[in-house]
């Protein structure tokens, strides 16, 4: 299937199955908002604590906080948000449609990298076995060529982003060629640059009003508490600061369905070092985040780093983990060092000091810090994107047919386990109910006596529940049901009591952190 089809239809499979619905749809919506349904909420949950654990849980120098999102605007000027946080962005006269002038470029780069790819594809499918890769991009003149072509693209977009220079973006737009997706044409506006943050006003205008933002990053909340945090926890560097909640960007170039909202969450980790071991941390939770991403299963070929071109004023190193979403390699996380920066800003607008004495060095000093940050909704999309199949099975009458499975990490699914009366009477039903009453405080249990059985294990396979338990005629005799995988869809007999322990120990989150260790 097509990357492009399989988005589509992944977008339509989160509607359809109460996981991710547009924000204020009957009023036909807004624009890159968008709602959790009863489904999508339980995911979103299950990969919050999946992070939150493997942060406070497994490091027992990390501890966490919930900061407000409201904060003073002068936090804002400190950290360089109000003059800097801006995307250079041009319009296109003729469809008055609005576009990062970065994004373009980024796009035609990717163009590029395409038809390299389908020129390598191509003679791997001809060649067979026999394909040496390495050789055949250092000698093809058709590959070399576009290679050439992106190279001097891509120095050149460097430079104009690193000089800031938006008549470059411009100049670069036009000699490419890059017209409208919507208008076709190539009449386009001055790259101007754009603030991403939301205000409003807090208090009465008769009080005086003040202009205050919506965060668009919670990791200024853990810098302006990390001495509340140091001096109450008793915190010895280095250690870290975790936190996860809504941030919120007016993002002009708003698509690929949650993967660039303007309201979204994040979960930011602050993490706080002595003054020259910095790159040595960076590198450290480089590999940790990764670990934790490989966890998941989904396949360590579909994972990459992107090294930073251009680091912000006040990075000494950025990496970015991407996955390979339908749409390409794309940012998840970000890890960041950020020296001592938002501290050094926070301390000289505060006219506070924000240093850590440390007593065995008997001095004080600003400390340095390497964030990680992960987009809770991005992480979503990576999870729901990696578990769609659709595959062709065979149904109980013979015929071939197409199911379609989320297969979730059982640690993640939102519902754990589905138990289903074959038959609405003979006291299945009842006896069902009990079942679901004696674990429903251990697991996210669901009761479907509506349908065929097959229809019912679809309905679950879809929504990505790993086990079906089944409750039958045998069930009144010896006090055993069927339990149904739903990766394997493998029916086994099991008696009652052993269902707690297969499913207790396929679904915990220990078996993610086990391997993190
Ligand atoms: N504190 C650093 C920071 O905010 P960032 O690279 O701008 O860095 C970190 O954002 C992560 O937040 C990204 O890797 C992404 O997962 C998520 N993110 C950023 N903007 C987003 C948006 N508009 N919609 C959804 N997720 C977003």
């Amino acid at each position: 299937m097509a990357q492009e089809d399989l988005f589509k239809k992944l977008v339509a499979h989160c509607k359809e199955y109460g996981y991710v619905f547009q924000s204020s749809e009957i009023y036909d919506g807004l624009s890159a908002v968008y709602d959790y349904g009863q489904y999508g909420v339980e995911l979103k949950n299950n990969i919050k604590k999946y992070w939150w654990d493997s942060m406070i849980l497994l490091h027992e120098n990390v501890v966490g906080i919930d900061s407000a999102i409201f904060m003073h605007p002068t936090i804002w000027k400190a950290s360089g948000h109000v003059d800097a946080f801006n995307d250079p962005l041009i319009d296109n006269k003729d469809s008055k449609k609005r576009y990062r002038a970065d994004v373009l470029i980024e796009e035609q780069l990717a163009k590029i990298e395409e038809k390299i790819n389908k020129e390598v594809d191509k003679a791997r499918k001809r060649f067979g076995e026999a394909f040496d890769e390495a050789q055949f991009r250092a000698t093809n003149a058709r590959v070399l060529e576009n290679q050439e072509k992106w190279e001097e693209l891509h120095s050149r977009f460097s430079k104009a982003l690193n000089d800031s220079n938006l008549e470059e973006l411009r100049q670069i737009i036009v000699d490419q060629e890059i017209v409208c997706p919507i208008s076709g044409t190539r009449n386009w506006t001055e790259v101007r640059q754009f603030n991403l943050m939301f205000s409003t006003d807090m208090g009465s205008t008769a009080d005086g009003a003040m202009k205050i933002f919506l965060r668009p990053e919670t990791a200024q909340g853990i810098f302006v508490n990390y001495l509340n945090v140091q001096k109450t926890g008793r915190m010895k560097i280095p250690f870290g600061i975790a936190q996860i909640g809504k941030a919120f960007r007016n993002e002009i170039v708003a698509r690929q369905f949650i993967f660039r909202m303007r309201e979204f969450e994040q979960m930011e980790m602050q993490f706080f070092v002595e003054p020259g071991t910095e790159l040595e941390w960076f590198r450290h939770w480089k590999e940790i985040r990764m670990k934790w991403h490989q966890a998941l299963g989904f396949g360590s070929e579909n994972y990459r780093f992107h090294e930073h071109e251009k680091l912000a004023h006040y990075a000494n190193a950025a990496v970015d983990v991407e996955y390979r979403f339908p749409f390409g390699f794309k940012e998840v996380e970000g890890i960041h060092s950020r020296t001592d920066f938002d501290l050094s800003q926070h301390e000289q607008y505060s006219g506070k000091k924000l240093r850590y004495f440390d007593p065995e060095k008997n001095e004080s000093y600003v400390p340095y810090v390497v964030e990680t940050s992960i987009g809770v909704d991005r992480m979503f999309l990576q999870v729901v994107a990696a578990s769609y199949h659709e595959e062709e099975v065979v149904g109980a009458n013979g015929e071939k047919d197409i199911r379609t499975v989320l297969r979730i990490p059982p640690a993640l699914a939102p519902v754990k386990l589905a138990v289903l009366p074959l038959v609405k009477k003979d006291g299945q039903p009842e006896k069902a109910r009990a079942i679901i009453d004696s674990l429903k405080f251990d697991f996210n249990c669901q009761y479907d006596e509506k349908d065929s059985i097959g229809k019912r294990y679809r309905r679950q396979d879809a929504i990505g529940t790993p086990f079906c338990i089944t409750i039958d005629h045998q069930t009144e005799t010896d006090n055993t049901v069927t339990i149904r995988y739903r990766d394997t869809m493998e029916q086994e007999r099991i008696p009652v009591e052993k269902i707690r322990e297969i499913v207790a120990e396929r679904v915990s989150m220990k078996n993610l952190f086990r391997r993190l260790q």
